[in-house]
C-alpha cells in the first residue's frame, strides 16, 4: 500500500514558514502585497482567487483584489495592469486565468512586469527557468518539487516521467525535474505505449486532465506518483487523472485529489510574493 503524501500538511508547513518570514520583513518596513485580478463570472476562477486570498491573509501578506466584470475591454484590463505595474506598494501581480474570449491572454501575461509576475507565466521568466537564470519559480510545479522532496524522496538520476505538455505544469515540471538531476520524459496524447514508458518511471507526474490517464498495470511498486488533476466523475465527485484505488494498492507512494498538488499551488505563489517583496526592497 502506497505511503500518501499529505499536500494539505507541507502547504500548512510552508505557508507557516513563509508568516513567519513575513513578519520578520515587516520588522523591517516591508509589507508584502499580492494585487489579484479576476475578470468575469467563472465560477471556479471565484474559488480559486478566494482561496489565493485567504492563504494572504493567513501568512500575513496584504491582498488586493480587482473584481471585473466580464464586459472589462482588453485595454481597460491592460491598464490597470499598467497601474499596478508603477504602484511601489504592490508586489505581485495574479491575473487569474482563464480570462474572457474577447481578452488575449498572452497579451495581458507581456503586460505584467517580470518582476511582479508571481505566476511564472511572462516569458521572461520562463526562459529564466530554461536556462538557469534569476526568476520565479511556477507555482504549481515547485509545489509537485516540495511534495516530493519534503517527502524524503531524492530526485536525482530518477527516471521521471511527466504525461502532459502544457505551458502551466507539463512543460515548468519536466524542467524543475531536469534541474534536479532527474532523466525527463515528456509523454502526451501522441506517445507510443505510454504504458511502456511509464514501467520505468521513478516518478511519474500526471497532468493531463483526464480521468484514469494511470492506471495499476503502468507503474512499478517503487514509483512515486504525482496527480495534477482536478475533474468530476460520473457521480461528481473531484478526482485526479490517475486511478488513485488501485495505483495506491501498487506504487510506493501517491498524491491524493483533493488534498496533494492542489494546496501547494497557493503555497508556493505565497512564497513567490514574499520572494518579489524581497527583491523589490
Ligand atoms: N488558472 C488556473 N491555474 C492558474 C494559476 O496557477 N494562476 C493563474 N493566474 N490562473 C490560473
Amino acid at each position: 500500500m502506497a505511503k500518501i503524501i499529505d499536500g494539505k500538511a507541507i502547504s500548512s508547513e510552508i505557508k507557516q514558514e513563509v508568516k513567519e518570514e513575513t513578519e520578520q520583513l515587516q520588522k523591517n518596513g516591508i509589507f508584502p502585497c499580492l494585487a489579484v485580478v479576476l475578470v468575469g463570472e467563472n465560477s471556479a476562477s471565484k474559488v480559486y482567487v478566494n482561496n489565493k486570498k485567504k492563504a494572504c491573509e493567513a501568512c500575513g501578506i496584504a491582498s488586493l483584489s480587482y473584481e471585473l466584470p466580464e464586459t472589462t475591454t482588453e485595454a481597460e484590463l491592460l491598464e490597470l495592469i499598467q497601474k499596478l505595474n508603477v504602484d511601489k506598494k504592490i508586489n505581485g501581480i495574479l491575473v487569474q486565468l482563464p480570462l474572457p474570449k474577447h481578452i488575449d491572454e498572452t497579451k495581458v501575461i507581456l503586460a505584467i512586469s517580470p518582476e511582479k509576475d508571481v505566476d511564472c507565466f511572462h516569458p521572461q521568466n520562463v526562459g529564466a527557468l530554461h536556462t538557469g537564470g534569476k526568476g520565479f519559480l511556477p507555482c504549481t510545479p515547485a509545489g509537485i518539487l516540495e511534495l516530493i522532496k519534503r517527502s524524503g524522496y531524492d530526485i536525482t538520476g530518477k527516471e521521471c516521467v511527466v504525461i502532459g505538455r502544457s505551458n502551466i505544469v507539463g512543460k515548468p515540471v519536466s524542467m524543475l525535474l531536469l534541474k534536479e538531476n532527474g532523466t525527463v520524459t515528456i509523454c502526451h496524447s501522441k506517445t507510443k505505449n505510454l504504458p511502456e514508458v511509464c514501467k520505468r518511471a521513478d516518478i511519474i507526474v500526471v497532468a493531463t486532465g483526464k480521468i484514469n490517464t494511470l492506471t495499476k498495470d503502468m507503474v512499478k511498486e517503487s514509483a512515486i506518483v504525482i496527480d495534477v488533476g482536478m475533474n468530476r466523475n460520473e457521480e461528481g465527485k473531484l478526482c485526479g487523472d490517475v486511478d488513485f484505488e488501485n495505483v495506491k494498492q501498487k506504487a510506493e507512494a501517491i498524491t491524493p485529489v483533493p488534498g496533494g498538488v492542489g494546496p501547494m499551488t497557493i503555497a508556493m505563489l505565497m512564497k513567490n510574493c514574499l520572494t518579489a517583496a524581497k527583491n523589490q526592497a
